[in-house]
């Protein structure tokens, strides 16, 4: 699903080449629980937003779907996301003044697949979730883990074959964050494949494979 071939990037400061990722080489089959380990800086939401088809390398080469992807405009790349990857952040990013159902449904807008039901499928999504009795609520009415759990579901209701989530426990306390994680796995066993980024060495146990990043480059590589 996913092939990097001696990825770098390097952010420029005025002339000064300021490297983060300096060359890495991954291929991510699809059905696999990733975690991506690492200090704060080492590059791993540089490395999630390349994978992501957020933002470019600088050198090397991504296949994304058995397809070179370098080329692609930012249309391209948009139409790619909207089908294939379903994204969750750390802040979760939910729309104040929608409620929870309204969340859970902006992607619909932009979407070129052809969902079927989409306000049942996600209230089904939420209720599966345990906030069948939330879908009215503002994000502002919504627990943290609440919230992300919203954000987990608008990830999911375009049928994303992938699931990027970035610190997705990152604003949450460490029960909430093992539910949201429990949640993963559970949609892992389902078919989705996963990458998790994280820095909290705790939530390594939720992986299949861990991938650590230090300063731009992978140090470790393990599959339990
Ligand atoms: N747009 C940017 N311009 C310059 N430096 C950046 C930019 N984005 C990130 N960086 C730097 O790249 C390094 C890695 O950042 P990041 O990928 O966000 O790390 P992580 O997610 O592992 O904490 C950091 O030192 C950060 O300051
Ligand atoms: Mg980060």
């Amino acid at each position: 699903m996913i092939r990097l071939k001696g990825i770098k990037k390097s952010y420029f400061i005025g002339e000064r080449e300021l490297p983060i990722l300096k060359g890495i080489d991954l291929t991510i089959e699809s059905g696999e629980l990733v975690i991506f380990m690492g200090v704060s800086g080492s590059g791993k939401t540089t490395l999630m937003n390349i994978i992501g088809l957020l933002d470019k390398q600088t050198e090397g080469e991504y296949f994304f779907m058995e397809k070179n992807v370098d080329g692609l405009d930012d249309e391209n790349l948009a139409v790619l996301r909207n089908e294939y990857i379903g994204f969750v952040f750390q802040q979760f990013f939910l729309l104040p003044y929608l409620n929870a159902l309204e969340n859970v449904l902006i992607p619909i807008v932009y979407s070129k697949k052809n969902i079927k039901h989409p306000k049942e499928k996600a209230k089904q999504l939420l209720t599966r979730f345990g906030l069948a009795e939330r879908t009215h609520n503002k994000p502002s009415q919504l627990s943290g883990g609440e919230q992300q759990r919203v954000a987990i579901a608008r990830a999911l209701i375009n049928d994303p074959d992938l699931i990027l989530a970035d610190e997705p426990t990152g604003a949450l306390d460490s029960k909430t964050g093992n539910e949201i994680m429990e949640l993963f796995r559970m949609l892992n066993e389902e078919g989705k494949t996963i990458i998790v980024v994280t820095h909290d060495p705790k939530l390594a146990q939720f992986g299949k494979r861990l991938i650590r990043i230090e300063d731009g480059v992978i140090s470790q590589d393990i599959t339990s």
